[in-house]
């Protein structure tokens, strides 16, 4: 099979509009218009969402092309987030990928936006060393929680998953409660650097043993911050390093009791995260330190690709084009599709 190809990446799942190029394995360009107009509302608002991507859909698209240096019609195949994700976002991603596609008269490549953080780890960037299979993976986002059982680029098994809410969700939900704006996650990051993780100690929800659940966590916090402020109104702006250490520490001991329970129950040692949680500095370290604390492998992904993005998109799609598994142009965008 020809490997000298251009293949572009569409992704649009959620509130990010991206496109990026590949050309053998290496990212040539990765495009992200972040929509900024949910802040205002403290979260996703799917209607503005899906608008804002009719806007940003051509000008992301031309940029990833200018950047990558080539013109559409040197484009051997359009990659695009199939789903899973909110239904008028994915729309707009598939209909443009697919209009496209026809008019250049190139294959179309279907993508599960899941396997695209998981697979994320196969970009060739200079200096990562690739997961070996069987891999674990743990996709942690503001939509998903997941631990993966990685057996080749396309045999993948769900071990485990939240019943509730995704980890993303936890962050910021629980920072929208302590009057961050949106999203939160990277912000209770920042702030829990210079704050005390034992300070105020919030009890790590009971599910199965690789499973999650975070919608008790985000109430407990409601609670906490409640009972506080009723005794002092500075509550908050006093110990908001305190309050985010302490709730970082407890999430991410959580999330390394279950990658514990996943080792012990696969027997497989190599880690790889991914999805916008990965980006948080408190799982980087804990991942690090299991390294040599329980002799494990593990991947981080560079940031560019921990958060949503279209570089993943694309090099799953040029696997896929590899094994020439193109999609019928009458696909339809899917919001609950499985890995
Ligand atoms: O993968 P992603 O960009 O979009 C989804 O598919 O959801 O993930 C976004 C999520 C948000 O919940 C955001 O708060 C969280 O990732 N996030 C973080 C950090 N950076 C992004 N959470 C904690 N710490 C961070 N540093
Ligand atoms: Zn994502």
């Amino acid at each position: 099979m020809q490997t000298n190809t251009y293949i572009l990446g569409i992704e649009s799942s959620c509130d990010d509009t991206a496109a990026a190029v590949i050309h053998n394995n290496k990212i040539c360009s990765n495009v992200v218009a972040t929509q900024k107009i949910h802040e205002a509302y403290g979260g996703v608002v799917p209607e503005l969402a899906s608008r804002a991507h009719q806007q940003n859909i051509v000008p992301v698209i031309h940029q990833a092309l200018r950047e990558a240096n080539i013109d559409k019609k040197q484009l051997s195949a359009i990659a695009f987030t199939r789903g899973p994700g909110l239904m008028g976002s994915l729309l707009v991603g598939t209909s443009f990928a697919k209009s496209l596609a026809m008019g250049l008269n190139i294959p179309l490549i279907e993508v599960n936006h899941m396997q695209g953080h998981i697979l994320a780890h196969f970009i060739d960037d200079g200096d990562n060393e690739k997961p070996n299979f069987p891999f674990l993976a743990m996709t942690i986002s503001g939509g998903h929680t997941q631990i993966v059982k990685v057996s080749s680029h396309f045999e993948m098994e769900v071990i485990g998953e939240t019943i509730d809410d995704a980890v993303g969700e936890a962050f910021d939900k629980s920072a929208k409660i302590l009057g961050l704006p949106y999203p939160g996650g990277p912000l209770i990051d920042k702030y829990a650097q210079t704050g005390d993780p034992k300070r105020f100690p919030f009890t790590k929800p009971k599910v199965g043993p690789m499973d999650f659940s975070f919608s008790g966590l985000k109430t407990a916090v409601l609670y906490f911050v409640q009972r506080e402020v009723k005794n002092n109104p500075n509550f908050i702006e006093e110990n908001l390093e305190d309050i985010c250490a302490s709730l970082q520490y407890t999430i991410v001991s959580y999330l390394m009791d279950k990658i514990k329970n996943a080792v012990k129950h696969t027997g497989i040692k190599e880690i790889a995260i991914g999805g916008g949680v990965s980006a948080n500095s408190g799982i980087r370290k804990a991942l690090r330190e299991a390294e040599s604390k329980y002799n494990w492998k593990t991947h981080i992904p560079k940031f560019e690709y921990c958060t949503d993005n279209a570089a993943m998109i694309a090099i799953v799609g040029e696997l896929k084009y590899k094994e020439q598994s193109f999609t019928n142009l009458n696909v339809s965008a899917n919001a609950r599709m499985k890995i």
